[in-house]
């Protein structure tokens, strides 16, 4: 809960006096049509991002430096140092409004570390809009989201959510407007986590060896199956250029999207670069269904229902 603003001690900026509670999503890839490889290192991104309802928190409140603490999906894993995308974000947060880094920050962390739904870089997003607050420097969204394109592909888009184009290398992000919908999904999470950069070197070695399906290209058919409101059509439109990759890294997630089709999905998709999977639902009692089919085939570590799509980083 953000309390009430008063004067910072400098008498200039007002930021909060409580804490600030940050929600931010996971994301998925309802299309990820990866071009080549650039020369500064990344592919060239046409991909429809998309925000379901798994979240994570960060609440920040105020300190005398800047220190992280965490609960949940990665405790004791995740390297709370430098390295970590919250305390960088904080870091460059800081350094373009001019402030001081200072704050005590914690994260709740319900997205699985190394998942392919893009859950560091949420954590960033978040930790851009909750130290803005607790800091009163008061950037727009689109300032958040330019320091949020250097911190990663993915984390402009988590600062706005729900469904959205991603061009270049994912950091330019325009909002698909599309009629109100939201769309049922079931997700698998896998055991332990895959590296995105293994896995588009691995789509290039593939392409290389002439082994890798036909690049799915244009976002157009996607768009035009979202604008439908008929989760049939939109099942048949998913894609991703990157599941090939994790297929080769990981080739038990076949058995998990097997299993997901036998259980009546619409369809099932490696999220993002994997090793997540997320299966498509006609509604939401078809979601739950599907959920407990898919435990009960004992293919991944965790399931879990969800739905999209919902917004990027708030405060709460
Ligand atoms: O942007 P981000 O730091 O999330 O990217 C992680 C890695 O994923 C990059 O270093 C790169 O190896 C790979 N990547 C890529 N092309 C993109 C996005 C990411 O090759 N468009």
């Amino acid at each position: 809960m953000t309390e009430a603003w008063r004067p910072d001690d400098d008498g200039q900026r007002r930021g909060a006096s409580g804490p600030v509670r940050v929600r931010v999503p996971a994301k998925v890839n309802l299309h990820l049509g990866v071009g080549p490889l650039r020369r500064d290192g990344y592919h060239e991104l046409n991909t429809v991002y998309h925000a379901i309802s798994i979240h994570d928190e960060l609440t920040a409140r105020r300190g005398d430096t800047l220190a992280l603490t965490m609960e949940g999906e990665g405790a004791g894993e995740l390297a709370l140092d430098d390295t970590n995308l919250v305390i960088r974000a904080a870091h460059a947060l800081a350094g373009y409004a001019g402030v001081l880094p200072h704050a005590r920050l914690h994260l709740r962390k319900q997205i699985p570390l190394a998942g392919g739904l893009a859950g560091g870089s949420a954590d960033a997003a978040a930790a851009l809009v909750a130290c803005d607050a607790l800091w009163g420097t008061g950037l727009s969204r689109d300032e958040l989201a330019g320091i949020a394109a250097d911190l990663g592909s993915d984390v402009p888009f988590l600062i706005h959510g729900g469904t959205a184009l991603g061009t270049g290398r994912g950091e330019a992000v325009s909002p698909v407007l599309a009629r109100p919908t939201s769309w049922h999904w079931v997700v698998a999470i896998a055991d332990g986590g895959l590296s995105t950069p293994a896995a588009y070197r691995e789509l290039d070695r593939l392409r290389e060896a002439g082994t890798a399906g036909p690049p799915l290209g244009s976002t157009d058919a996607l768009l035009a199956a979202l604008r439908q409101r008929d989760p049939r059509v939109l099942a048949a439109a998913l894609g991703n250029d990157l599941q090939d990759a994790a297929l080769a890294m990981r080739p038990a997630l076949a058995e998990t999207l097997k299993a997901g089709e036998a259980a009546g999905a619409l369809a099932g998709l490696v999220s993002g670069s994997g090793p997540t999977c997320v299966f498509l639902a006609g509604d939401e009692k078809h979601a739950v269904r599907l959920a407990a089919d898919l435990t009960a085939a004992a293919v991944c570590r965790e399931v879990r229902v969800a739905h999209g799509p919902v917004a990027g980083a708030r405060i709460v």
